[in-house]
C-alpha cells in the first residue's frame, strides 16, 4: 500500500481546481480529497468528472464538488467560482491546471516531417558532393598553378 504524507494545513480547506476531470489535475483533486480539504473543480469532460467524485467518496474521502464549465467563457468561469465559494466558502487554494495542451500534436506533426527533412538534407549533400567532384580538376590545375584551390576566385 502507498502511503503518503499527511498536510494538516490543507484540512477543510477550500481549492479550486481547474480540468480537474482527468489527467494530471484528476490526480490533484484525489491528493487535495485525501487530505480531506474541501475541492470544487471546473471541467468539461461530462463524463469523467463525476465518475472522479464517485471514486473518492467511495474511498471515503470528502466528495469533490464538480462544477460543469468551459474555462473560455469567462460569465460561466465566474459564476463557478461563485458557486464554488456559496458551497464550500471562501477559496483558499487554486490549482489552475487546464490547458489546451497541442505540444504532443506538434511532436507527432514535427515527427512526420523527419523523413522529408532528411530527404531534403540528402539530396543537398549529394549536389554538394557532385559539385566538388566536378571542380576537382580545375582545383588541381589552380595547385599547380599555385593559386586559390578555390574555384571563382584567384
Ligand atoms: N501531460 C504532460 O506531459 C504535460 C507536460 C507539461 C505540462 N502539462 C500541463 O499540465 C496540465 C494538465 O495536463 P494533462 O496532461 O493532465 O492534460 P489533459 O488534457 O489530460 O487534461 C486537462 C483537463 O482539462 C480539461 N479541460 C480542457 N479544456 C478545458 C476547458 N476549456 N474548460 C474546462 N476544462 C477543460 C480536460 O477535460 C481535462 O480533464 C495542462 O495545463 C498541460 O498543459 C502537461
Amino acid at each position: 500500500m502507498i502511503r503518503y504524507a499527511s498536510y494538516p494545513s490543507l484540512e477543510a480547506r477550500v481549492a479550486f481546481v481547474t480540468g480537474g476531470g482527468s489527467g494530471i489535475g484528476a490526480s490533484i483533486v484525489e491528493h487535495l480529497c485525501a487530505q480531506r480539504a474541501r475541492v470544487a473543480f471546473v471541467d468539461i469532460d461530462r463524463a469523467a468528472s463525476p465518475a472522479l467524485v464517485e471514486t473518492i467518496a467511495a474511498r471515503g474521502h470528502p466528495a469533490p464538488l464538480f462544477i460543469s464549465c468551459d474555462l473560455r467563457d469567462v460569465a460561466a468561469l465566474r459564476a463557478a467560482v461563485a458557486e464554488a465559494r456559496g458551497q464550500l466558502g471562501p477559496i483558499r487554494v487554486l490549482v489552475n491546471n487546464a490547458a489546451n495542451d497541442e505540444h504532443h500534436a506538434l511532436e507527432a506533426e514535427l515527427a512526420l516531417e523527419a523523413p522529408a527533412r532528411r530527404h531534403r538534407a540528402r539530396r543537398a549533400l549529394l549536389r554538394r558532393r557532385r559539385q566538388r567532384r566536378l571542380h576537382q580538376p580545375e582545383l588541381r590545375r589552380r595547385r599547380r598553378l599555385g593559386v586559390s584551390a578555390q574555384p571563382g576566385r584567384s
